[in-house]
């Protein structure tokens, strides 16, 4: 089959997250039809910048500042529909036109006590607590497992919705004022606020998404599939338990969406030139000291979402190679190599030690991953601004060699360099 009867590409993450997706989803979006986000929800925060305007995405595709592209919010995506109805406001106040926003049915919905009890799990974990963004993920992820969630299409049944919010609620209330000693939360209040406020707001964007890119794909349309996370918080693939609770990773696009495998093409590993790490979990490469605070004060290393101090560490090839191997890449785009313009001194960690052995991959048990020492190779700093460069031959040498050094680590092509946050920031390789 040739390569392009399969116009369909993926954008995700290969590290903790906040790699960069939404900038390169956005410049993808151009050249796009259809972008669609298939799985997460409003943990996510994607920054585009258009210009001097700066938008910070959650559940709406970075495919939306583009004129071309529908945005679909596909199934495999938890939706809080208030957050939902607020960021599709805000954009319109700004110019964006979001009639172009199309909402799964099958997409679950975040309910009120979902919100809670996020909150209360991770309260009870006390030290162990995992830093989840409070934002109910994970419990309406739980719900959708255990066959108790409400789903988008529920929101155009309002019979069913009470039916099925009753079921959910007798449980629920059950757990929040026996166990958390909180108090129950009022069925008819969620469901006033969810169908006769919600609802109409939304409910001229619910589609079966599934057929109408299934139809784009037969009429060789071209699809962007953007992630949200990462993976190694990939609930099967990262970190365990200091994971999101959806599949980010390549398998996650197809069932997140209703694309085939093999209808997808090109897969785009998004890594940023250094690495961050948002909430508790094991890091090799962390920096604790006043290079990772240089990390984060040149790169801006706060939360889009919740506007937490990220931490930060060198690039683990490591990591990456694997992302590479379990996501199929076809080819890596490196952002944020602007950042590292001001260090004398640049460490890619290439290997792992551990108890005297040398790993060159991830190891499988937690308990080895959290104990590994990063084994360094240090390559030499172009200390020059690059923000300005579009070219591979306008790098200076140095940083073509880091990317050179890097391309060789992980086995797979890099494409694009990112040297700045703007849309044009961008250096395309041949
Ligand atoms: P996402 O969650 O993967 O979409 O990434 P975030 O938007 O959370 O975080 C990436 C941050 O880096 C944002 O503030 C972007 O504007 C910014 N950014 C993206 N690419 C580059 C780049 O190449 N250089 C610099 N300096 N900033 C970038
Ligand atoms: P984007 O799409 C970075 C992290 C949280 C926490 C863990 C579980 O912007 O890259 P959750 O609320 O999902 O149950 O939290 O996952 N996390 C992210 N870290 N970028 C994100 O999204 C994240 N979304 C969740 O900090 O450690
Ligand atoms: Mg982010």
């Amino acid at each position: 089959m040739r390569r392009c009867d399969l116009p369909v590409k993926v954008v995700l993450g290969t590290q903790w997250g906040d790699e960069g997706k939404g900038k390169l989803t956005d410049q993808m979006a151009s050249s796009s039809d259809f972008v669609v986000r298939y799985q997460g929800g409003h943990n996510a925060g994607h920054t585009v910048v258009v210009g001097d305007e700066s938008f910070a995405l959650s559940l709406i595709p970075s495919g939306i500042l583009s004129e071309r592209a529908r945005c679909v919010i596909g199934n495999g995506v938890v939706v809080e529909p208030g957050v939902l109805i607020k960021e599709m406001s805000s954009l319109e106040a700004r110019g964006v036109d979001t009639s172009r926003v199309l909402i799964s049915g099958a997409a679950h919905l975040i309910m009120p006590y979902h919100l809670e009890l996020d909150r209360m799990t991770e309260r009870y974990l006390g030290k162990n607590a995992l830093g989840t963004t409070k934002r109910g993920i994970g419990p309406a992820y739980a719900d959708k497992a255990n066959r108790i969630g409400l789903r988008v299409q529920d929101l155009l049944d309002p019979k069913i919705f009470r039916e099925k919010l009753d079921v959910a609620l007798r449980e629920k209330n059950a757990v929040l004022s026996k166990v958390y000693n909180r108090l129950p939360l009022s069925g008819k209040e969620i469901s006033d606020l969810y169908l006769d406020e919600y609802a109409p707001k939304i409910r001229e964007h619910i589609a079966d998404t599934v057929n109408i890119l299934q139809t784009a794909i037969a009429e060789n349309k071209e699809i962007l599939l953007e992630g949200a996370q990462a993976t190694f918080l990939d609930l099967d693939h990262g970190t365990y338990p200091f994971v999101t609770s959806s599949s980010p990773t390549a398998g996650g696009a197809s069932t997140g969406s209703g694309i085939g495998p093999r209808q997808i093409d090109t897969i785009v590993g998004i890594a940023k030139a250094y690495l961050t790490r948002v909430g508790a979990g094991p890091f090799p490469t962390e920096l604790k000291d006043e290079i990772g605070d240089r990390l984060i004060e040149v790169g801006a290393e706060y939360g889009t979402v919740t506007g937490r101090r990220r931490r930060a560490g060198w690039f683990d090839a490591v990591l990456v190679r694997h992302a590479v191997k379990i996501n199929s890449a076809s080819e890596i785009a490196i952002t944020k190599l602007d950042v590292l313009d001001g260090f004398e001194s640049i460490k890619v960690c290439v290997g792992y030690k551990y108890e005297g052995e040398i790993l060159d991959s991830v190891p499988y048990h937690q308990s080895v991953f959290h104990q590994v020492e990063p084994i360094y190779e240090e390559l030499e700093g172009w200390m020059t601004p690059i923000s300005s460069s579009r070219s591979l031959a306008s790098l200076p040498k140095l940083a073509r060699q880091y990317v050179e050094f890097l391309q060789a680590q992980l086995g797979v092509r890099i494409s694009t360099i990112g040297v700045g946050p703007a849309r044009d920031q961008l250096v395309s390789l041949p």
